[in-house]
């Protein structure tokens, strides 16, 4: 069985609103994107962050949001086509909530909401399955980084359009524990 020595009750998904959500999103790139994976030196922030809608997970603690431990960006970089990128969730909560999944349909469903008719990313090679789970096709293989991607399309009909006013809240069913 897999060992966790804690797993948060609660997460919540959300627009990043305030400060310390502001700052734990920038965290959590950095500690993704720069420490993990190594793609960026230092920071990974980039003009796309001037106009980009940052959206949060952050884990509960006491029924309050506590920590972000997931993040994902959205903009529109011509009218009408929105992209999605910069997904990370902590290393220490992956495959535990649907937390990456989430991120994922709340960066769609509030870039509908915003008059998206296209909505693209592009997605690390390791990840195109988990995208075409969820409704994404590819469009096709591409080297970004220096390392492969595709450029892949949500499908819009699984992302209904929503508020930015939304938050979801995430409770992981605890199934390591179960089969203790
Ligand atoms: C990719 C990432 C965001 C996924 O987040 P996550 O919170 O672990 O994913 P979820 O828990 O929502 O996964 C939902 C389902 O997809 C599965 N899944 C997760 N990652 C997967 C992958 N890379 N390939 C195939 N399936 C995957 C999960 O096991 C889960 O399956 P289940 O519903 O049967 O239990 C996370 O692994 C991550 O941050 N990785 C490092 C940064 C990165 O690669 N970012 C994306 C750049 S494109």
């Amino acid at each position: 069985m897999e060992s966790r020595p804690f797993v948060p009750m609660e997460y919540v998904i959300r627009l990043a609103r305030t400060p310390w959500e502001r700052a734990g999103y920038h965290a959590l790139r950095r500690e993704v994107f720069c420490a993990e994976q190594g793609i960026f030196a230092g920071h990974d922030r980039d003009t796309i962050d001037e106009t980009a809608i940052p959206i949060i997970a952050a884990c509960c603690m006491a029924g309050m949001p506590d920590r972000v431990v997931g993040a994902v960006r959205i903009h529109e970089p011509e009218p009408g086509l929105w992209r999605g990128s910069r997904l990370a969730v902590h290393a220490e909560h992956r495959k535990l909530g649907r937390i990456g999944a989430e991120l994922i349909r709340m960066a769609v469903c509030t870039a509908h909401s915003l008059g998206a008719v296209r909505f693209l990313a592009q997605v690390q090679e390791q990840n195109v399955l988990f995208f075409r789970r969820l409704h994404w096709t590819s469009l096709g293989a591409i080297t970004l980084h220096g390392r492969p991607h595709h450029d892949m399309q949500a499908d819009l009909v699984r992302y209904p359009a929503h508020g930015r006013e939304q938050t979801w809240l995430l409770r992981p069913q605890p199934r390591g524990r179960e089969a203790a």
